[in-house]
C-alpha cells in the first residue's frame, strides 16, 4: 500500500499546471472505439483511470500506444469483441460508456456492471431507458449489462434525472443510429460538451451540447481525428482550495476560468482575492477565511466533485458553514476521516454543518474514495504536524503526481510504500 505523508502548516506559493479532464478523457477514449481510423488524443491526464481504460480497449482488440504520458494513439480498426468483463471494469465506473459506443459500432454490447467510487447507490436506469427507447433490448445477466440492437434508431428521450453518464452514453449510441435522437433534460457539464466536440470532429452531427436539449442526427461513419482534451475543472478547483486553506498565493495555469465560476464565487465570499486571465486563476488567501454555505448542483452549479475539498476548507474558516449535497445520496461518508484531523462536522442526511476554526492536528487517516482523498490532503496541508494518508491509490485515480505538484508549491509531502 502507498501512503502520502504530509507535514502541515506550510503555505503554498508559486504556479501549478493543470492536466486534461479525467471525466472528459474517460468518455472520449470509449468514443474512439467507433472511429474508422486512428485517433490521437492529447492532453490526457496521467492517472490510473486512463491506464485501466486503455487496458480494456486493448482486450477488445484495439491497438493503443502512448506517446509520452499525455498523448494516446488508438487504432480501433481491429476491434472484434463487444464484451468487457468484471475483472477489467470493476474499478472504473466510466467503463459503462463502452455500452453506448459498442452498441453504436456493433449493434451489441456486453459490459459488466461498473465499479468506481462508492458513495451510495449509483443506478444506470436512465442509460438503459435511453438505449431501450432507441430500440435496444437491454437486460442484466450474470453481472453483465447486455444490450442488443441490430437496428438502432433515433428517439426522443427525456431524462428523469440530470445525469452526466446517461447523457454521454445516449449521445454515443445515437451518433451512428438511424435518424434523429433528442435528449431532453440533458447534463451540461464541460465534459459533456468536450465529448460532443470530439464526436463532431469525427463526423457526428450533434447540436445543443451544453444546453438542456441535445439533438443528434445519425451518420453512417466516423473518422479518426486528432483531439485535445479540455483542462480538468476538478483538479484546478482542488488546487485553488489547497492554496486558500494554507494561507498561500498560487497561480493555477492551463485552465478555463469560466468552468471555475461556482468555486470562484464561493472563495470570494470566503474573503480570498482572485484574479484571472484567459487560461489561469490566481488565488490569494486572506488572513482569515470566512464561513460560507454551498449547495451542490448540476453544472453550472457547484460541482459535487469539489464538495469534500470544500468541506475541508470550511473546517479552517471562521464561523459556521453548511454544505448540502444534492447530487449523490451518501457523499458524506468520508467525514469521519476529516474528524480525525480535528474537523468539527455534523452530518444529518444530505446536510453537513461545519463549525470552523477547528484545532487541526495531523493523524493517520485513510482515503475512502478519490475526492475524499483529496479532501484529506487539503486538510493535512493545514493541520499541525504529520498526517499519514493510507490508500493513496484512490487519489491517483484522478490526480497526476499530486505530491510533486504540491511539493513544487512548497508543501512538505512525500509518498512512501508500506
Ligand atoms: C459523473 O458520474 C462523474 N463521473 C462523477 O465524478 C460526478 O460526481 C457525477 O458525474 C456528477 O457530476 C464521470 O464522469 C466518470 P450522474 P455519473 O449520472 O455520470 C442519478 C469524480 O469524483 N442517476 O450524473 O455516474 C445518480 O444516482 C466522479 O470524478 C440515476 O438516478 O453521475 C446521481 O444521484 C465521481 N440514474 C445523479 O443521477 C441514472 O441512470 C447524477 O449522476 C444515472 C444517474
Amino acid at each position: 500500500m502507498e501512503q502520502l505523508i504530509i507535514e502541515g502548516e506550510h503555505p503554498l506559493y508559486g504556479e501549478v499546471n493543470i492536466n486534461g479532464a479525467k471525466n472528459a478523457a474517460v468518455a472520449i477514449i470509449p468514443a474512439a472505439v467507433m472511429a474508422n481510423g486512428k485517433c490521437i488524443i492529447d492532453n490526457l491526464p496521467g492517472i490510473e483511470d486512463i491506464s485501466k481504460l486503455v487496458d480494456i480497449l486493448t482486450k477488445l482488440g484495439a491497438k493503443c500506444s502512448f506517446d509520452g504520458i499525455h498523448r494516446l494513439i488508438i487504432d480501433s480498426s481491429k476491434i472484434d469483441k463487444y464484451k468487457a468483463y468484471y475483472d477489467s471494469v470493476r474499478e472504473i465506473r466510466a467503463s459503462y460508456y463502452l455500452l453506448g459506443s459498442l452498441l453504436g459500432r456493433f449493434g451489441r454490447a456486453e459490459v459488466a456492471l461498473p465499479g468506481g467510487c462508492n458513495f451510495g447507490d449509483r443506478p444506470i436506469d436512465q442509460h438503459i431507458k435511453g438505449f431501450e427507447a432507441m430500440g435496444a433490448e437491454v437486460y442484466i445477466e450474470h453481472g453483465m449489462v447486455k444490450a442488443y440492437a441490430p437496428n438502432l434508431k433515433g428517439a426522443t428521450i427525456y431524462l428523469d434525472v440530470v445525469s452526466v453518464g446517461a447523457t454521454i452514453n445516449i449521445m454515443l449510441a445515437a451518433v451512428l443510429a438511424k435518424g434523429v435522437t433528442t435528449i431532453e433534460n440533458a447534463a451540461k457539464e464541460p465534459h459533456v460538451v468536450d465529448t460532443a466536440n470530439f464526436l463532431n470532429m469525427m463526423g457526428a452531427k450533434i447540436k445543443g451540447a451544453g444546453t438542456d436539449v441535445i439533438r443528434i442526427v445519425g451518420v453512417s461513419n466516423l473518422e479518426g481525428v486528432n483531439y485535445t482534451i479540455i483542462p480538468d475543472q476538478i483538479e484546478a478547483g482542488t488546487y485553488m482550495i489547497a492554496g486558500a486553506i494554507t494561507g498561500g498565493d498560487i497561480k493555477i495555469n492551463n485552465i478555463i476560468p469560466k468552468h471555475m465560476e461556482p468555486l470562484t464565487a464561493k472563495l470570494l465570499e470566503m474573503n480570498c482575492k482572485i484574479t484571472e486571465g484567459d487560461d489561469y486563476i490566481r488565488v490569494i488567501a486572506p488572513k482569515e477565511l470566512q464561513s460560507t454555505n454551498v449547495k451542490t448542483m448540476v453544472y453550472p452549479g457547484f460541482p459535487t466533485d469539489l464538495q469534500p475539498q470544500m468541506t475541508a476548507l470550511m473546517c479552517a474558516s471562521n464561523g459556521t458553514s453548511v454544505i448540502t449535497e444534492n447530487v449523490w445520496e451518501s457523499r458524506f461518508q468520508y467525514v469521519n476521516e476529516l474528524k480525525r484531523l480535528g474537523g468539527n462536522i455534523n452530518v444529518e442526511g444530505r446536510v453537513a454543518v461545519i463549525e470552523g476554526k477547528a484545532k487541526l492536528t495531523g493523524a493517520e487517516v485513510k482515503a475512502t474514495d478519490l475526492r475524499a482523498g483529496a479532501a484529506l490532503v487539503i486538510l493535512g496541508l493545514a493541520a499541525q504536524g504529520k498526517t499519514i494518508i493510507n490508500n493513496a491509490k484512490f487519489i491517483d485515480r484522478g490526480y497526476e503526481k499530486i505530491e510533486d505538484k504540491l511539493s513544487s508549491l512548497g508543501a512538505k509531502i512525500i509518498r512512501v510504500k508500506k
